[in-house]
């Protein structure tokens, strides 16, 4: 158990124990953070996932808001992202090339002809170093040598958890390098307010404050045309019952596309803070998600891609739709769109990232 004198948060807690140990022999620890709610959240250092997000109710009990893996073995494979960090750059970069400075770069294609989440290589599966850095907050750094994941430049990366006393959890990205290089990190947390083995997110109720978004092609990259929601399937202006848009946007699973969101939308924020950009509830446990940001977008994710094959906490099989991923970002496909804010870092500066997801009850 780390105390720390300056105890701003006299009942905030966080203990340290080990997950396990990777193939190659390094122990991975897992830091459980609880304030004075009795809210507790898991973090581990492989990928810097978050693990649980237990919310306390009235009769004592916990339920567990998040998808994911009792052990490390789960981690360690991971492919849809459950959890963690996703980049070097999260999203996709299409046909797994860009070209910075003047010179091409070549990277994976892991997702059809795209690259998605940085590749094999990428930040999910990296063992991060974590320490407590105050009563209520973890730092897990990592050094993404030059050309891991074929991009240039070191990079030196830290993402820090802080919970609050109100339920709040506070994600704060930082990011330097040697030499010019894209990033784009999120956190690619799948949530259910109904609990994580509970009923699937289609009785979710979600509102985002964006009235625009990336208009994709059939593989999921931006046309470059930036489309008004307005009254459209995609239009959550107004709060709407994923329900309701997920059968309206069937996809063709036999062709490939298993339908639902997977959208990156544009926020409306001025660009000046950290600006409200989700908000969800659901209307059985009343419970609520809000989630705030620095970035401009945001891909909604219903967990399309979930198909019954990946065995998570306590044995819960996670099907479609069986959580719902808000991963704050720049858009898709920024470094070869010169039109969308830039993700490209240089030498000299920090790059700096903050995402507030804020729990609650209506
Ligand atoms: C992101 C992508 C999805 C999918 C998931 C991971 O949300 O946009 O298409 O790849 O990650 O399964």
């Amino acid at each position: 158990m780390v105390r720390f004198p300056e105890s701003e948060s006299p009942s905030m807690t966080i203990e340290r124990t080990t997950f396990g140990r990777t193939p190659g022999g390094d122990s991975v620890a897992c830091f459980s953070l609880e304030n004075g709610r009795g809210t507790r959240i898991e973090l581990i250092e492989l990928g810097a996932a978050v693990r649980s997000v237990q919310l306390l109710d009235g009769s004592g009990s916990r339920t567990d808001i998040v998808l994911g893996y009792d052990d490390l073995e789960g981690y360690l494979s991971n492919p849809a992202y459950l959890g963690c960090i996703a980049g070097r750059v999260a999203n996709r970069i299409a046909g797994g090339r860009f070209v910075l400075d003047g010179k091409a770069y070549a990277l994976e294609r892991n997702d059809g002809p795209h690259h998605l989440h940085g590749g094999s290589e990428g930040l999910h599966g990296r063992l991060w170093r974590g320490e407590p850095r105050s009563q209520r907050s973890v730092r897990f750094a990592y050094r993404s040598p030059d050309g891991e994941g074929g991009y240039p430049g070191t990079l030196e990366l830290g993402v820090t958890y802080v919970l609050s006393e109100d339920d709040e959890l506070r994600i704060e990205y930082e990011a330097e390098t040697d030499t010019a290089t894209p990033v784009n990190l999120t956190n690619h947390s799948y949530f259910n307010l109904n609990g994580h083995s509970g009923p699937d997110v289609a009785n979710h109720v979600l509102e985002l404050r964006a009235s625009r978004y990336t208009v994709p092609d059939a593989t999921r990259i931006p046309t470059g045309e930036l489309r008004a929601v307005n009254g459209s399937a995609f239009d959550f202006t107004r709060p709407a019952a994923l329900r309701e848009r997920l059968e309206q946007l069937p996809g063709d699973p036999a062709g490939g596309d298993p339908g639902g969101l997977d959208h990156n939308y544009v926020l409306d924020s001025d660009g000046g803070g950290v600006e409200l950009a989700a908000r969800v509830a659901e209307p059985g446990t009343r419970r609520t998600l809000e989630v705030l940001t620095s970035e401009p977008g945001v891909q909604v994710y219903t967990g399309n891609f979930l198909d019954g094959s990946i065995v998570g906490k306590a044995g819960a099989r996670y099907g479609k739709h069986q959580g719902l991923c808000l991963e704050t970002q720049h858009f898709p496909d920024s470094v070869n769109r010169p039109e969308f804010p830039s993700v490209v870092l240089r030498p000299g500066r920090t790059w700096t990232s903050t995402t507030v997801y804020r729990f609650g009850r209506e």
